[in-house]
């Protein structure tokens, strides 16, 4: 492997004036590293007699085919499941949709899933958002072979808040999820209850997804190496499956759970008239208290409750939600050679184009009040982290031969010394874009190209960076003076004051966070949520250890 990056590396160098064109005639690496996965051989986990779940569902992961646009059905992956144990709305359809049912669980609730794997090919779910064990985390070396059984028993620990389930198979995350595996998870307690916010009709679900189609309404992915490198993007935009989705609301408050279920593309999410967007919660539930802003980012695996209030609306009245223009996303060199790199998608990342349209059908006379404080977040200080002064490094580094994070691609069990992590401390991180000079990143520092600037500025793009297990805090967010310009199309835009599982780090910005290590010992993944960048690598694990 090492030796075949260098040889790539030496053939990037020596065609590196010709850019990202040089992209597509390099061979593929992906199925290079399809067998240096050295995970070891265990049978599945087997349901265990002591467990007594509270609720328990099988949960199936399977081919089929749905009606997405008018004529042919397209062909899926896709979750189904059925309630074996527990209250009857754990599980909830959404009708027609290759998406899998809306789980809703309990904080407390002991849960036992039985996966079935009906894919002609290796599968395991992972619940994101979710802390449970390192064993049950969906990590990919609990993959299981096509016609086997995985059982998954946790008790939720999390706070109320809305979570993925999606696969996490070796190499195949992007393409399974993709193919249209995946489906929202929310957790509830009583927290979030006594606020009485607007619930079963008033509450739904908003999952963003973009897809490409042939023809003959069948799903095309990436088919080159510059879709991978910087990550794949339909041209068409799907809302809980549906293309040009539209939901028909009273004049009174809703609550909108959102999730970005997308492979790559990052949203700027604003309400068409101006209104701002009244946001009460993000990935680790609810804020403590509203958020307006003009307009919301929203990167691949991240949440967003909104409190969308369309009271004083007249029948009649229509109200979209927006992606707005924004730049800096993808590296400067793929941004100039723009539409010819991107095959002219008709949605370039980036630009401004409508991702779902509600109509006022009904004036009604009452509505909830939005409530000035929501929760409270149980929060951790500089002087609780075991490194104040030392801030683990999680550092992004990107050439055309691989994404990186610390330096190295994906390797099974493969700590770094910055990577073991004691069990019960509360880590200050710091995520950051590396382009030194030390030629680490990927060779990006040879040939006198500069830090901040050059080739790495030339490179660098943004990346959502997701770690699994506990929810972190954003303590503070810097950008390099580089990329201050395109910085201001995104920067009023992101909530910090949330817990978060995935953060979204623009290119030249470093973001610190400060996370929990408790309860769980084991390998728990990090990784860019841009799916296409995790299966080339860009994914590391932390190993939480007790005693050594
Ligand atoms: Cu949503 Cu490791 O993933
Ligand atoms: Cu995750
Ligand atoms: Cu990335």
């Amino acid at each position: 492997m090492a030796s075949a990056t260098n040889i790539q590396r030496r053939r990037f160098l020596g065609q590196s004036t010709f850019g990202l064109a040089a992209f597509a005639s390099f061979p593929n690496i992906l199925s290079a590293m399809g067998d240096m996965q050295g995970f070891p051989k265990e049978a599945p986990n087997k349901a265990s007699a002591n467990f007594k779940a509270d609720v328990e569902f099988d949960l199936f992961c399977s081919l089929g085919s749905v009606a997405i646009l008018p004529g042919q059905q397209t062909k899926v992956q896709h979750y189904s499941a059925v309630l074996k144990t527990g209250p009857k709305d754990t599980l909830i359809d959404i009708p027609g949709s290759y998406l899998g049912p809306l789980i809703n669980l309990h904080k407390g609730q002991k849960v036992r899933i039985n996966l079935h794997n009906q894919l002609p090919e290796p599968s395991v779910t992972h619940w994101h958002g979710l802390h449970v064990p390192a064993n049950m985390d969906g990590h990919p070396q609990y993959a299981i072979l096509p016609g086997a059984v995985l059982v998954y028993e946790f008790e939720v620990l999390n706070r109320a808040g809305m979570n993925i389930y999606h696969p996490h198979a070796h190499e195949a995350t992007a393409t399974q999820v993709y193919n249209g595996l995946a489906g929202a998870l929310f957790v509830r307690d009583e927290e979030e209850a006594a606020l009485e916010l607007p619930s079963s009709a008033y509450e739904l679900p908003i999952v963003i997804q973009d897809r490409r189609f042939d023809q003959q309404n069948q799903l095309v992915y990436a088919s080159n190496r510059h879709d991978h490198m910087v990550g794949y993007y339909g041209d068409q935009i799907l809302v809980n499956g549906k293309p040009n989705f539209q939901i028909d609301v009273e004049s009174r408050a809703y609550r909108l759970r959102v999730l970005n279920g997308s492979n790559a593309r990052i949203y700027k999410l604003a309400w068409d008239d101006g209104t701002p967007i009244t946001v009460i919660g993000v990935d680790g539930g609810l804020l403590e208290q509203p958020d307006v802003k003009p307009y919301v980012m929203l990167a691949p695996g991240e949440r967003l409750d909104v409190w969308a209030d369309f009271s004083g609306r007249n029948v009649g009245a229509q109200l979209v939600l927006r992606s707005l223009g924004f730049s800096g996303v993808l590296p400067k060199m793929a941004e100039r050679m723009g539409g010819m790199m991107m095959h002219a998608n008709k949605l370039p990342v980036g630009s401004d184009f409508s991702i779902f349209t509600a109509h006022v059908t009904k004036k009604v006379s009452d509505s909830p009040k939005l409530p000035s404080k929501l929760s409270t977040i149980a929060r951790h200080a500089l002087s609780d982290t075991a490194n104040p002064n030392n801030p683990l490094p999680i550092a992004i580094s990107e050439s055309p031969m691989a994404m990186l994070l610390n330096g190295k691609a994906y390797a099974f069990n493969d700590p770094l010394p910055t990577e073991r992590i004691k069990l019960n401390s509360i880590q200050l991180m710091e995520i950051f874009h590396d382009h030194g000079a030390g030629g680490h990143g990927g060779g990006m520092g040879m040939g006198g190209m500069k830090h901040g600037g050059g080739m790495g500025m030339m490179m660098s793009m943004a990346h959502p960076i997701h770690l699994h297990g506990q929810q972190f805090q954003i303590v503070s967010r810097s950008i390099n003076a580089n990329h201050a310009e395109d910085y201001a199309t995104v920067r009023d835009g992101f909530i910090d004051s949330g817990l978060k599982d995935t953060v979204l780090v623009m290119p030249g910005e470093t973001v610190r966070i400060i996370k929990p290590f408790q309860d769980f010992t084991g390998l728990f993944m990090y990784h860019c949520h841009n799916l296409e960048h995790e299966d080339m690598g860009m994914m590391r694990e932390f190993l939480i250890y007790d005693k050594v």
